[in-house]
């Protein structure tokens, strides 16, 4: 049993995608926790009715990030962690804490990366003209919004889309992909080489959605 530990910073449905597909598909995982820096995420609610452990670790209360980030540390390793998830994490994370979980921490982004690292991804896919936008699954490096990429889904970007229906279209495809992509991770069946990630057994790490 691997045990995966997740953080979250707001609404969490990606986490509840991930915990929804370990218990039906029967993954050989465990949540352990879900973790946010804001005691009023709302995915804390949902973790708390499956049975999961939650902690809160507020930004707000660490002077440093450094500070924070060796308190965040210190928390997830309680739960013995082969796995961090970050869904929907709002926070840039120092050096160190990539470091100490390097390889075994994973991101999803809302951007075909390495195009739109940052915030308002799909407002700046739209002001760009882009005619493909997406999200990514990827490793954590020090470099934000950075590091060899697990799985890309995209989906058009339609002449009359705002940010809010290119964000909930994209949004769907996360639920699909997120989940397909830790599970690979648990599984084992990923190759990570020469800052690129491969399937073992060839499964398809791009996602087309409508
Ligand atoms: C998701 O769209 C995720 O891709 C994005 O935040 C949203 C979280 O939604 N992540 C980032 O922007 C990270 N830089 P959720 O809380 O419902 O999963």
């Amino acid at each position: 049993m691997k045990n995966i530990v997740i953080l979250i910073s707001g609404r969490g449905s990606n986490m509840e995608a991930i915990v929804d597909a370990c218990a039906s598909e029967q993954w050989p995982a465990r949540i352990a926790a879900v973790v946010s820096n804001k005691a009023s995420a709302g995915g804390l609610q949902f973790a708390a009715s499956r049975g999961i452990p939650t902690a809160v670790v507020d930004h707000k209360a660490f002077d440093t990030r450094e500070a924070f980030d060796a308190e965040l540390a210190r928390v997830i390793d309680g739960y013995q962690p082969d796995l961090v998830v970050l869904a929907g994490f709002m926070r840039i994370l120092t050096e160190g804490f990539v470091r100490h979980f390097e390889g075994r921490m994973l991101n999803i982004h809302p951007s075909l990366l390495p195009a739109f690292p940052g915030l308002h991804t799909h407002q700046r896919a739209i002001e760009a003209g882009c005619k493909l936008a997406g999200a990514t699954v990827h490793f954590v490096t020090p470099d934000l919004d950075h590091g060899p990429i697990v799985a890309q889904a995209a989906v058009p970007v339609l002449a009359d889309d705002t940010e809010a229906s290119l964000s909930a279209r994209v949004l769907k495809q996360e639920h699909v992909m997120y989940p397909r992509a830790v599970r690979w991770f648990v599984e084992g069946a990923l190759t990570l080489a020469q800052g690129r990630v491969t399937h073992q057994q060839g499964a398809s790490q791009l996602l087309i959605g409508d």
